[in-house]
């Protein structure tokens, strides 16, 4: 069992938490909050032994082995580093970090002092991400693919009455790509690599961040379009286009069923399992199981992915002039 705590103390930190224990892999002893009183209920509710009021200080503490971040995207990359100079390893909450020279920065400190730095993404460790990855073939020579990511936000409503929720702020490196695209894009990259080129088209709000946007992704044969937004609603499923035949997602995260149809006789069967319900279940396993084994092929190709992945929304912004706070 790897000894964790945990950063922030929204709904996902709770998720993880009761992901963990139901992994059996990891154990959860301290909780960080800025405020006593949050870390004190948070502890309560699950059992965890030490709370912290001081980042340093829980980094510096022999208690915990691993941390999970589930802070706003921008404060990440200082959290992060706090962890890894004090050789815990970090799960860090999706998009990881703000631009890929953080990204480096992070994965550099993490060598030199012996420690795993991962993102926390839960669609790339679910077993139906396998199913798909070793029946990809199925679909013969790929042309297509459209994988949306479209969710009305809540925070949104927030943001028409003049406020500027984290997630729709540059200051906090938010944006649907960043927040949404991602889990899309993890998919794409995992599936097929990185794309020759790459073309963002968003759709900009007053606080400088994209709500929703257009990315489209230029392979050898075929081009991948992915659609984000949380500024709208969306009934659409992912499609994977083959001249063999398509793959019906029914998301992106956590690509809860896979249908197949077949391109001439338009026969269709379901391809995936059922996956359970704590879906972020399979990302503590995998993540526990790369750090008791040191198993350095899984963890050379999660960060690749995350590499890929950051370069490609970094690009992005870069196209269309989206400048978080910290980059300025
Ligand atoms: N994997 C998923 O499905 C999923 C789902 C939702 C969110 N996320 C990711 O999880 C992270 C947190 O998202 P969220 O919506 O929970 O964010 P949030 O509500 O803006 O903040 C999360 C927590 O961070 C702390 N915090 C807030 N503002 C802060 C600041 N300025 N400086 C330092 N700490 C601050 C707060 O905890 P304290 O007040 O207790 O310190 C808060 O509960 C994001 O990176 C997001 O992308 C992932």
């Amino acid at each position: 069992m790897i000894k964790f705590g945990t950063v922030g103390t929204g709904w996902i930190t709770e998720s993880f938490i009761q992901a963990a224990k139901l992994s059996e892999q990891l154990q959860l002893v301290g909780v960080y909050s800025r405020t006593e009183a949050k870390a004190k209920q948070l502890a309560a509710t699950y059992n965890a032994p030490y709370i912290y009021t001081d980042i340093e200080k829980m980094a510096k503490s022999a208690e915990i082995e691993a941390v999970y971040i589930a802070s706003p995207n921008s404060v990440h990359f200082e959290q992060a580093l706090t962890f890894l100079k004090n050789k815990k390893h970090v799960i860090c909450e999706k998009p990881v970090f703000s631009n890929t020279a953080e990204l480096d920065e992070a994965y550099q400190t993490a060598e030199e002092n012996g420690v795993y730095l991962f993102e926390a993404i839960r669609n790339i460790h679910t077993p139906n991400f396998r199913i798909l990855k070793n029946k990809l073939s199925m679909a013969g020579k790929l042309r297509s693919t459209m994988l949306p990511y479209i969710q009305y936000s809540s925070r949104y409503d927030l943001f028409l009455e003049g406020d500027e929720p984290n997630i729709f702020s540059a200051t906090y490196s938010g944006g649907a790509l960043v927040d949404l695209g991602v889990y899309p894009l993890y998919l794409a990259v995992g599936l097929f690599g990185e794309p020759k080129q790459v073309s963002y088209h968003p759709v900009l709000l007053r606080s400088g961040v994209d709500g929703s946007g257009t990315l489209v992704l230029t392979y050898e044969d075929f081009v991948c379009t992915i659609l984000c937004s949380k500024i709208s609603h969306s009934e659409l499923r992912c499609e994977i286009h083959g001249e063999k035949g398509t793959f019906v997602l029914e998301d992106a995260a956590p690509i809860s069923e896979i249908k197949f149809v077949d391109s001439h006789s338009q026969e269709s069967q379901i391809v995936s399992v059922e996956q359970a319900e704590q879906n972020m279940v399979y990302e503590c396993i995998n993540i526990a199981r790369v750090i008791e084994t040191k198993n350095d092929e899984e963890y050379q190709q999660l960060k690749n992915w995350s590499k890929i992945v950051l370069r490609i929304t970094e690009e992005a912004r870069k196209q269309n002039n989206i400048v978080f706070a910290s980059e300025k």
